[in-house]
């Protein structure tokens, strides 16, 4: 984009919004390297108005009868958004493309729908048929949704105040443009003007609003991090492409939790809510015990998930050992095996060491640290774990076994799908009530090998 001589430009990160003067490498805010772009700035000058038109309400005066909210009858959805969807409220719905954002908003559509609420689907993606053709295999009959394919900011403030809708749901926010801007759609300064109009239109009507908005790796186009800010709650949708289950998560909520997430298996006929998650990461033969497999139960948001941690220690032959870790972050594996060579004299260093977290769950929680440490002894030493055993526990610098949180809620969770001894952090041990179940405290991470491989 060339600007003219009287077009003031400037220069946005297309991760993260921030504008910069001039270009350069690297975003001031967030750091992304080759992400600024080009983009005029609007040239329409804001009207003010006079300060003696712009009404002003004591706290204590504005009514606080309880807002009706909408629920969608999906649980795994209702709980994310905190309770119900209310009016007026705004929700971004983040994630990589063909995660399955468009299923998830149909669906979603057609339980409002199915409790008497007018639906308005928009869509700058999908021509009417295509959608038609999704609706049939979801099954989704929507006698109550109305289907508008356009991109124009304008035409669809004008549809939604025409039509009066209980929800609007936007599919998605990047395709969507402003006749006042040059910038071609997607651009940071579309996006944010589309979202912002959006948004004011919904609080003005008192509709639900939920924007879809993909996540960009790199590119002009931009990513739904530049509308968190705007919005009242960001929800993002992830997962494996290689793997059928979705995860579902608020990570900022102005009206309930961010502690939430709902779990969602897709299939042929859509997403189907998960009945029983916490045992839904554990393989089918998980009565067997295997050397260098062990199982943990993580805490996403407040819900305790067990899942397998798997390590294959192997002699390096040659070079620098290999280290690679699927599902946790690298510098955390480098740090535990530097913990488990100095601390406990392991040869790490003359091995390659894979670990993984078993069907591709992403996982950043200090209690893995335990189990991850115990699965690489046990490979190491080709003993296996016993599969009865869920251990936890934070691995300090010195070798120390520290307390994690929701321990309680952990074992219980574990006893309850049959597991038999937990390996926990002393210093959790007061706030354990364990239900039938043999609980061991360690202090140390030697302890822990020695109690569970020993
Ligand atoms: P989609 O909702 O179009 O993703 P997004 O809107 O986030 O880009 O979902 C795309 C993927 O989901 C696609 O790879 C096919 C798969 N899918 C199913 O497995 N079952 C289904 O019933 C549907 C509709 C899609
Ligand atoms: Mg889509």
């Amino acid at each position: 984009m060339i600007a003219g001589k009287k077009t003031k430009t400037a220069y946005f990160c297309s991760q993260c919004g921030a504008e910069h003067l001039r270009w350069q490498g690297q975003c001031k805010e967030c750091a992304a390297w080759n992400s600024l772009v080009e983009e005029r700035l609007p040239t329409k000058g804001k009207s003010r108005r006079a300060a003696s038109q712009v009404e002003h309400v004591k706290l204590s005066e504005i009514s606080d009868h309880p807002i009706q909210g909408y629920f969608s009858g999906i649980a795994e959805l209702d709980r994310v958004l905190g309770g119900k969807l209310l009016p007026g409220m705004t929700v971004l719905l983040g994630g990589d493309p063909g995660i399955g954002k468009s299923t998830l908003l149909l669906q979603a559509a057609e339980a409002y729908s199915a409790r008497n609420l007018g639906v308005l689907y928009v869509t700058g993606e999908e021509s009417l048929s295509q959608i038609k053709m999704r609706a049939a295999r979801l099954n989704v009959g929507g006698k109550n949704i109305s289907v508008v394919n356009a991109t124009d900011i304008e035409d669809i403030i004008a549809v939604i105040q025409s039509s009066s809708p209980a929800v609007v749901l936007i599919d998605s926010i990047q395709t969507v443009s402003s006749g006042q801007f040059d910038s071609p759609p997607g651009t940071v300064a579309q996006v944010r003007e589309a979202a912002q109009q959006l948004i004011r239109v919904a609080k003005e009507q008192n509709v639900a609003l939920i924007m879809v908005g993909h996540v960009t790796k790199e590119g002009m186009v931009a990513g739904p991090k530049v509308l968190e800010h705007m919005v009242d709650t960001v929800v993002y949708f992830e997962g494996d492409s290689s793997h059928l289950y979705r995860l579902l998560r608020a990570t900022k909520n102005r009206f309930g939790s961010v502690d939430e997430i709902g779990l969602f298996e897709m299939g042929p006929r859509g997403l189907t809510e998960v009945s029983n998650p916490s045992s839904f990461f554990l393989s089918n033969d998980a009565s067997v015990s295997r050397v260098g497999t062990v199982v943990t139960a993580v805490c996403e948001g407040n819900r305790p998930l067990m899942v397998e941690v798997q390590a294959l220690v192997a002699s390096a032959n040659y070079g620098s050992p290999q280290r690679v870790a699927g599902g946790i972050d690298h510098r955390k594996l480098a740090l535990l095996l530097a913990i488990l060579e100095k601390r406990c004299g392991y040869p790490m260093a003359t091995h390659d060491v894979f670990v993984s977290v078993a069907s591709g769950l992403r996982i950043n929680e200090p209690a893995m640290d335990l189990p991850i440490m115990v699965a690489i002894v046990s490979s190491l030493l080709n003993k296996p774990v016993d599969h009865r055993v869920v251990v936890i526990g934070e691995v300090g610098l010195s070798g120390e076994v520290r307390g994690v949180t929701l321990s309680d809620r952990r074992v219980s969770e574990a006893a309850k799908l049959g597991f038999e001894q937990a390996i926990i952090p002393r210093a959790n041990k007061s706030q354990i009530s364990a239900g039938g179940m043999r609980v061991t405290e360690v202090n140390e991470i030697q302890q822990a090998i020695d109690v569970i491989l020993g």
